[in-house]
């Protein structure tokens, strides 16, 4: 029997917008389900995408076993939000919408061991947490390094004219690696990073999708007391890789892919939120064309899900998906990108360094050439460069300051799929995150140790 079976633990968790955030929160849900937490999932009405409130179902229809309770918004009075970013918006109104949560989470049966919630909602939950005497802890869904500078931002604000954010233990993040709405005042993203860091040595703990052999820099700075005095402990239990419920039917890609030499193709993907401009996604398909390597490239339109109604021809052009034919396959939907990164065709992935990416790449040890484009994800590319996992491009900017042009991309795109250091490194990381899931590895201990913690804290209340 093992420790959280013993004792009964019962832990809810509250995600908040877009599939960034989701997927981690369902994947430390199937692994506390599977070591028999019972798990109560508070889920959002209305998401903000399709492929949200479809991986939900699917995740409920996969673990009867866990509860959901419902949570429905308030509308969101618009004028007042600062910002147009849909994503943003769903935080912002879940934020808002906080109160019921305290009858909802005070009417669970068991009472609750924890609480887990998304970093966007400290300010909102830890009051009713702490009215309800539960302990709060979020699942921070970025890199240990990007937990570091969230944590110590309200330091950094204050000497906001510093050319990097000189966080202790770590080295230095430079100023153009910032989120770029960090460094304008008095929008939605910067306002919840200014009220919420300073609140982070109140939470109980913080749960985080990483490890030892990807971070060691930021997690011993973190838990060595050195990037802000009063931190909880932080939780390292990835890597969380892709479960069984989140496969989706991609055939004809993996039918493809069979037909390829091993390590012969690049996958392109920016994530589930990153609508490209026309003019940056035709200098990619030229790029690719260049490279002279197969590809699979994943085209993507509109932020959100819902809006996508242009087909690849308008999107991509017709002359060059004429010319992609027989190199590559280009699809617009949403792919399973896990099975995609294990097939031994895939070679090498050119990726926005949105951290579940990283985690996924770094699981299958599949090289990145990072092209960040917005938020923490110059901060996770840093992270990809220093473990050795891949390669990022500074000179190409934030997504939008400049149209990088393609013969650049195709060059960059063969020196990473050329390179064997690389190749090593990359498998040398996936060596590192089977260890940390294995038999007595990090992930395990820092489970456990979360369990125990569970167990103490709720014998004092
Ligand atoms: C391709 O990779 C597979 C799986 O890793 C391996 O079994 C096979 O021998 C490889 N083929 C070649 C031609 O190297």
């Amino acid at each position: 029997m093992s420790i959280s079976e013993a004792l009964h633990l019962h832990v809810a968790l509250l995600p908040s917008a877009g599939m960034g955030h989701l997927t981690p929160f369902l994947r430390l849900a199937a692994l506390l389900v599977h070591h028999h937490c019972r798990v109560t999932l508070v889920t959002t009405h209305p998401t903000v995408s399709l492929s949200e409130s479809h991986f939900v179902s699917r995740f409920l229809s996969a673990f009867p076993q866990v509860s959901e309770v419902q949570f429905h918004l308030l509308p969101l009075e618009l004028s007042s939000a600062k910002s147009t970013d849909p994503f943003f918006l769903g935080f912002e109104a879940t934020r808002r919408s906080a109160h019921p949560l305290s009858p909802l989470l005070a009417s669970l049966s068991p009472p609750l061991h924890a609480l887990v919630f998304d970093v966007t909602l400290i300010s909102s939950v830890i009051p009713i947490t702490e009215a309800l005497h539960i302990p709060s802890y979020i699942l921070f869904t970025s890199s240990a390094r990007m937990l570091s500078f969230f944590s110590y931002f309200h330091t950094f604000a204050s000497n906001a004219n510093d050319d990097s954010a000189k966080i202790p233990g770590l080295t230095p993040i430079p100023r153009s690696s910032i989120p770029p709405l960090l460094l304008i005042s008095d929008n939605l993203f910067a306002n919840i990073f200014k009220e919420d860091s300073p609140k982070v040595p109140k939470l109980n703990g913080v749960v985080i999708n990483s490890f030892e052999g990807l971070e060691a820099e930021s997690l011993e700075a973190l838990n060595g007391g050195k990037v802000v005095e009063g931190l909880p402990f932080v939780f390292a239990v990835g890597p969380l890789a892709a479960c069984e419920f989140e496969r989706v039917e991609c055939g004809d890609q993996l039918k493809w892919l069979d037909d390829q030499p091993n390590g012969s193709v690049v996958y392109v993907s920016f994530g589930s939120r990153t609508a490209m401009s026309r003019d940056q996604t035709r200098e990619i398909g030229n790029g690719l064309i260049k490279s002279g390597c197969r590809f699979l490239w994943v085209v993507k339109d509109k932020k959100v899900d819902k809006e996508e109604e242009e087909g690849l021809d308008e999107v991509v052009g017709r002359e060059l998906m004429e010319n992609t034919k027989g190199k590559g396959l280009v699809v617009k939907n949403w792919v399973d990108q896990g099975e995609i990164l294990r097939h031994r065709a895939v070679g090498g992935f050119v990726s926005h360094c949105g951290w579940n990416s990283v985690i996924e790449a770094a699981w299958h040890g599949v090289p990145i050439l990072g092209w960040p484009q917005h938020g923490d994800q110059k901060i996770n590319a840093e992270v990809v460069e220093m473990s050795g996992l891949g390669m990022w491009v500074r000179s190409w900017g934030w997504a939008e300051q400049v149209v990088v042009k393609g013969e650049e991309i195709g060059e960059r795109i063969r020196e990473m799929m050329g390179s064997e250091l690389l190749r090593r490194k990359a498998a040398g990381v996936k060596e590192e995150a089977r260890k940390a899931v294995g038999d007595g590895g990090s992930c395990g201990i820092n489970l456990m140790r979360l369990f125990e913690e569970w167990k103490m804290r709720n014998m004092n209340i």
